[in-house]
This record gives structure tokens, C-alpha cells and sequence, in this order.
């Protein structure tokens, strides 16, 4: 789930005591949101209709790189999480639980606290459902020009959020997924069912290999199904 040598060494840290601000600086963006939102810029995604969301924020310095962004935009992010950093049981190739990672990396902060810390100066332009994204009603009419899902990292999640995001993802938007070809086959594997079950609606796929995202554009036109076709 996480490739550079500094965040191991942090993963491994055994101190009991709570971590000092300058030691969550290094794990506030566990992805490098960057990239996406170098995908954003260069895809003109702050410019075509409907919000940007994510699920999975866990500290929120990625959080807060999106909502520069929507803030500029005039757009809103729209962001699904528990704040439970042991609802994921799910163990990577290396036989860590996701909610053991979680746990190393808090040192004994909040998960929330240092979240909405982190989001401060942004927090206008958040939207925040504390909830598992399996149970997440949304705006019927919410339109989405970007998402990003990083959540619970079990199949029947990864599934879930695509879905989610997929059918509100407007014609030309881009999603995103986290852990694509990483240390959670189950993630991989999950991601292909869906782009085969979906592909007709898929106008291109990217990756950006060394930080295990998956990108996948929306059509601009989706063909009709045919009335036997389910
Ligand atoms: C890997 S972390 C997200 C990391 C973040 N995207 C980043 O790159 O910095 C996964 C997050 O998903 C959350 N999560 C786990 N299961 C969830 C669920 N069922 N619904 C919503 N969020 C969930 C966890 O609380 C955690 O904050």
C-alpha cells in the first residue's frame, strides 16, 4: 500500500507517545495527490460541470490539495470516510492490516482532528460524510467531474465505490483508484471486473504505475444498450 522507504520507517516507529506535528506532516498525503491534480489541470476537469469527491481521506493533506483546486473552481469536494482507522481489516501481500498501518501511522492522534487540522484552511469548500461509503446516500442530482476512491480496500468495497462513483461521474470526468497493480491483489482484481463490466463506457485508461493509481475517463457519449442486453 505504500512504497517510499520513509513512510516504512514511520510505519515501524513503536513509540507510544503522540506523534509531533512535523511527524504527520510526512503521512498526510499517503498518495502524492499531485498527480491528480496535474490530471485535473491537464484534463480541464475544474472547467466542465459537477464537483469533485473522494472516498478514503485518512489524514487529509491530499483533501486539501483537491479543495485548492475546487475552491478556484467554484466547485465543492465531497469527502467519504469512517474516521474509524480500524474498520479495515485487509492485509496486504505483506500480511499487514490496513487498520494496523492506520493505527502506526496516528501514533495516538485523532484521525479526525488531524484531518480537519489539515483541511482547515479549505474547509469551505469540503463537504464531510463520516460514513461507510457502502451506506452513502448522496444528492440524487450530485454531478462529478473528478473522484478519487482510497477507502476500504476489501472487494466488495472496491466494487461498491466504483459503482458509486461511476454513475455519477458526468460524460468526459475522470475517476481515479488508488492501489491499482500495488500490494492489494484483491484491489487489482477488483478494479478489472469493473472496467470489463463497464467497458463500453470507458473512452481511456491510464496509470501512473509507481504510485499504484488507476485513471479512467467517463465517454463523452454512452451508447445506448440494446433492449436484450442487461
Ligand atoms: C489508505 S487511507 C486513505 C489515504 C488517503 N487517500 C491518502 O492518500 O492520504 C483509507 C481511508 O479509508 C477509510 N475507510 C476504510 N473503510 C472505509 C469505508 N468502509 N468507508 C469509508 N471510508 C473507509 C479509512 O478510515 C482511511 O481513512
Amino acid at each position: 500500500m505504500f512504497e517510499s522507504s520513509s513512510l516504512l520507517a514511520f510505519a515501524n516507529a513503536t513509540e507510544s507517545k503522540p506523534a509531533a506535528a512535523s511527524d504527520i506532516q510526512e503521512v498526510l498525503d499517503l498518495t502524492g495527490y499531485e498527480a491528480l491534480v496535474d490530471l485535473i489541470r491537464r484534463e480541464g476537469l475544474d472547467k466542465i460541470p459537477g464537483d469533485f469527491l473522494e472516498i478514503g481521506c485518512f489524514l487529509g493533506g491530499g483533501t486539501a490539495k483537491l479543495a485548492k483546486v475546487a475552491a478556484e473552481a467554484g466547485k465543492r469536494v465531497w469527502v467519504i470516510d469512517v474516521f474509524d482507522p480500524a474498520f479495515d481489516v485487509t492485509q496486504n501481500l505483506a500480511g499487514n492490516r490496513m487498520a494496523d498501518l492506520y493505527k502506526k501511522f496516528l501514533r495516538g492522534r485523532s484521525q479526525e482532528d488531524v484531518f480537519r487540522e489539515a483541511t482547515a484552511p479549505w474547509s469551505e469548500s469540503i463537504q464531510v460524510i463520516k460514513e461507510d461509503s457502502m451506506k452513502v446516500k448522496l444528492p440524487e442530482d450530485l454531478g462529478l467531474a473528478f473522484a478519487f476512491t482510497d477507502g476500504n480496500h476489501n472487494a466488495a468495497w472496491v466494487k461498491s465505490d466504483f459503482k458509486l462513483v461511476w454513475k455519477r461521474l458526468v460524460p468526459g470526468g475522470w475517476a481515479g483508484f488508488h492501489d491499482y497493480g500495488g500490494d492489494l491483489p484483491e484491489v487489482t482484481a477488483a478494479l478489472n471486473s469493473m472496467m470489463t463490466e463497464h467497458d463500453g463506457e470507458i473512452r481511456r485508461v491510464e496509470r501512473i504505475k509507481k504510485r499504484w493509481i488507476l485513471l479512467v475517463q467517463k465517454r463523452r457519449e454512452i451508447p445506448e444498450r440494446k433492449p436484450n442486453e442487461v
